[in-house]
């Protein structure tokens, strides 16, 4: 996987500068949100990035590489960036099946036929449409539609995840549900995500991998901290010996981990933990954390 970062990147088409010395680092691993009003240039920088503009100025790194600087005429084509996308019309190809939309990258880029299959299925998988490869794009919901698009985005096992708005086609339920599916599985794959929305709500609840709870021990007597744990962080722990106690309030399952959503009073704990765990919705858990992190507030 890899980080990427944007130094002083710009963009102008003719006289007219649309991205104006963007400064930006995202860590390895991160799901960062670009928030802006329409027109700000968010689909731009976003396609500065796959490689699907040239940047007019500054430098662009994906990893440890410099793959656009103007400067010096550097740019690596979007094809060797690896990197994924789903764009902000999502665009499924009506006349070609689920699994054949799913496909599609990995044949233009010459990966051999058996493989196809296999990585297709896993792609389908992972974004719940696995046995539904064989249905044309117009038998599908609207959701269901939106999965294609993100699995024809993971077949490639991008380094990088680009997501243009991916799902403002989508009534609010479903809007909710896949952001989570989405953030799931990135984590599940440690993938870096760039997500762009124009929606405050959608870029704090997308990039809410890490959730602050209130109160805490093993630190300085009546002082008061806030606490954060990454969602690998936590275990499972018998009654009454953790840290934590909440109620279960969904699991979500990725292969060979499941996602625990542990409802604490007005917050909300994520747990990653095997597959193996027997863990429920309804039940009350305890759970220790092996690390976390303490804030002064
Ligand atoms: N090919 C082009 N030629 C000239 N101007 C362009 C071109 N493409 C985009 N722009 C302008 O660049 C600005 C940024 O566009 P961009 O598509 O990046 O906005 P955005 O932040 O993604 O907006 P939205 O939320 O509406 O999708 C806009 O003012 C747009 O009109
Ligand atoms: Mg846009």
């Amino acid at each position: 996987m890899a980080g990427v970062k944007l130094e002083g990147l710009e963009k102008s088409y003719g006289a007219t500068q649309v991205v104006r010395g963007i400064d930006l680092v995202i860590e390895d691993g991160s799901f960062v949100a670009l928030l802006g009003p329409s027109g700000c240039g968010k689909t731009t920088t976003l396609r500065m990035i796959a490689g699907l503009e040239a940047p007019t100025g500054g430098r662009l790194w994906i990893g440890d590489e410099v793959v656009s600087e103007p400067g010096r005429g550097l740019f690596v084509p979007p094809e060797r960036r690896r990197l994924g996308m789903v764009f902000q019309s999502y665009a499924v190809w009506p006349h070609k099946t689920v699994a054949e939309n799913v496909a599609y990258p990995l044949q233009v880029s010459g990966v051999g036929g058996r493989e196809v299959a296999s990585r297709v299925e896993e792609a389908l998988g992972l974004v719940q449409l696995g046995g539904l490869g064989g249905r044309m794009p117009n038998q599908l919901s609207g959701g269901q539609q939106q999965r294609v698009a993100l699995a024809r985005a993971l077949v490639m096992r991008p380094r990088v995840l680009l997501l243009d708005e991916p799902l403002s086609n989508l009534d609010a339920h479903l809007r909710v549900e896949l952001r989570q599916q989405i953030a799931s599985i990135a984590r599940g794959l440690g993938m870096t995500v760039v997500y762009v929305t124009h929606d405050q709500e959608e870029a704090l609840a997308g990039s809410g991998a890490e959730v602050w709870v209130g109160g805490a021990s093993g630190v300085t007597a009546g002082a008061e901290v806030e606490v954060m744990w990454r969602p690998s962080w936590l275990e499972l722990a018998s009654e009454g010996a953790g840290e934590v106690c909440g109620v279960v309030e969904e699991v979500v399952y990725l292969g060979d981990q499941q996602e625990v959503r542990v409802r604490v009073g007005e917050a909300v704990v994520k747990a990653l933990v095997g597959a193996e765990v027997p863990v429920a919705r309804g039940e009350t858990t305890w759970w220790r954390g092996r690390e976390a992190r303490l804030f002064g507030v």
